[in-house]
């Protein structure tokens, strides 16, 4: 049995309004004490490893609310256990697939084979089901079945389902079932073709352009449906200022609505693309510095209240290509955590605590899950990080199979140093980074 005494270490736990010096006993997978000191010699403690964290933060691991695992049907791209490990790499100890597999995850069966296929893995894996059948915007899919056999909400992440009394049926079967239902927001008939943000960029790059409103109508749309319904909405990767606007709308309004925000949209604007290439390429696309300052400030006025990745793995010759012909998608699970603590709290937006609450609390939360917490007697899930040394993103280091990122060689703070499950080490900086 693993019995672990993380000492010296600062303990930010936004649950339970912890942020001070902490030492923590874990046993049997779970937290048995959190106080200001625990001696190897007191009574509670026998026969445990003593880990050193003086200088270092401790977390509650991470809830990724949006990820793309690729398995079955495009393991060249990642499987569950690459995607997995690479979560645990990112100090991200829950993780949320997408539907949009081959064959796509929509039926109750498809969900429990997704569960089979996860066990062994060293994260948490609560599988999104999709809302049509094969995502085909037709027939409607068994919502309450697939919540039965462990789907934690439904989505039809790639695309809306652009017939809006089909999405309103579905969000009243959400809603009956109590099922959150997660919206990727984009009308496919303003897309046009478009590959990046539609701006000065765009222009200069002769490429086609994703214009902000292919976001907006559907965002709207959305949370009046989601209002009409009685539904709990979640937005993702919401990218434009106006999109932050109707989310607090929504909010004064008292619907049921929560947002996310990627790494990147709050990190990079359209005009820091340097060439047309596929590492730039993602839907909904890097937007202006307009819109990046208003949805960092929509993070720091509590609007946006995730954090999630849409980590979405490519192989590298599918992302070499221009971005007329490579797909949409970057990853995200290895590089969350130190861009968010980079530019969020680094850059005076969030405290480290609210970063916390924004990347395990909150998205805990939409989903209705035992996690973010590290009350005695939880689950020990948990994060140990360096914030005090910058280093460089490598991508050729990432476990994850995909290595398509635009933020190979960026200087960042906020190094995760191990990552624990159940109680258990998934992921070692010291023996697993070389
Ligand atoms: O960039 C994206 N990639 N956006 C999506 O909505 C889908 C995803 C993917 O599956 O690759
Ligand atoms: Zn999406
Ligand atoms: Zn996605």
């Amino acid at each position: 049995m693993d019995r672990y005494l993380i000492k010296g270490g600062h303990l930010i736990d936004p649950a339970n309004g912890i942020d001070g010096k902490r030492d923590i006993l874990i046993s049997d997978g779970k937290v048995i004490k959190v106080l200001e000191k625990i001696n190897e010699s007191d009574s509670i403690v026998n026969d445990v490893k003593v880990i050193d964290a003086v200088g270092k933060v401790i977390m509650p691991g991470f809830v990724d609310l949006h990820v793309h695992l690729r398995e079955p049907g495009f393991e060249y791209k990642e499987t569950i256990m690459t995607g997995a490990m690479a979560a645990a790499r990112g100090g991200v100890t829950t993780i949320c697939p997408m539907p949009n597999t081959k064959p796509v995850i929509d039926s109750p069966a498809m969900v429990k084979d997704l569960l089979d296929r996860a066990k062994g893995a060293p994260v948490n894996i609560l599988p999104i089901g999709a809302i049509t059948f094969g995502q085909e915007g037709v027939d409607i899919t068994d919502i309450a079945g697939m919540k039965e056999a462990g789907a934690v909400a439904i989505s039809e992440d790639g695309k809306s389902v652009m017939n809006s009394w089909l999405f309103l049926q579905a969000l009243h079967d959400a809603a009956e079932v109590g099922m959150p239902v997660f919206s990727h927001c984009e009308d496919e008939n303003l897309v046009d073709g478009g590959v990046m943000n539609y701006g000065e960029k765009s222009e200069e790059l002769g490429l086609p352009g994703i214009t902000n409103a292919v976001e907006d109508v559907i965002v709207a749309r959305d949370i009046i449906l989601a209002k009409e319904a009685g539904c709990k909405l979640h937005l993702c990767h919401c990218s434009t200022a106006d999109s932050a606007t109707l989310v607090e709308m929504a909010h004064k309004q008292g619907l049921s609505v929560t947002a996310e925000v990627c790494p990147h949209h709050f990190t990079m604007s359209d005009d820091e693309i340097t060439e047309d290439n596929g590492r730039f390429k993602m839907n909904p696309p890097l937007r202006s510095k307009k819109d990046v300052d208003a949805l960092k400030n929509a993070l720091k006025n509590n609007i946006i209240e995730v954090i999630s990745t849409d980590h979405a793995p490519h192989s590298s010759e599918e992302k070499a290509q221009s971005m007329l012909k490579a797909p949409f998608g970057i990853v995200g699970l290895e590089t969350s955590f130190a861009l968010g603590y980079t530019v969020l709290v680094k850059g005076g937006y969030l405290t480290l605590s609210q970063l916390v609450e924004k990347m395990s609390v909150n998205p805990a939360k939409v989903i209705n899950i035992d996690k973010g917490s590290l009350l005695e007697g939880k689950i020990a899930d948990l994060v140990i990080a360096d914030i005090e040394k910058s280093y460089v993103i490598d991508s050729s280091k990432f476990v994850s199979k995909g290595k398509n990122t635009p933020f190979n060689g960026k200087e960042v703070y906020g190094r995760i140093e191990k990552t624990f499950v159940n109680g258990k080490i998934v992921y070692d900086y010291l023996t697993d980074s070389e």
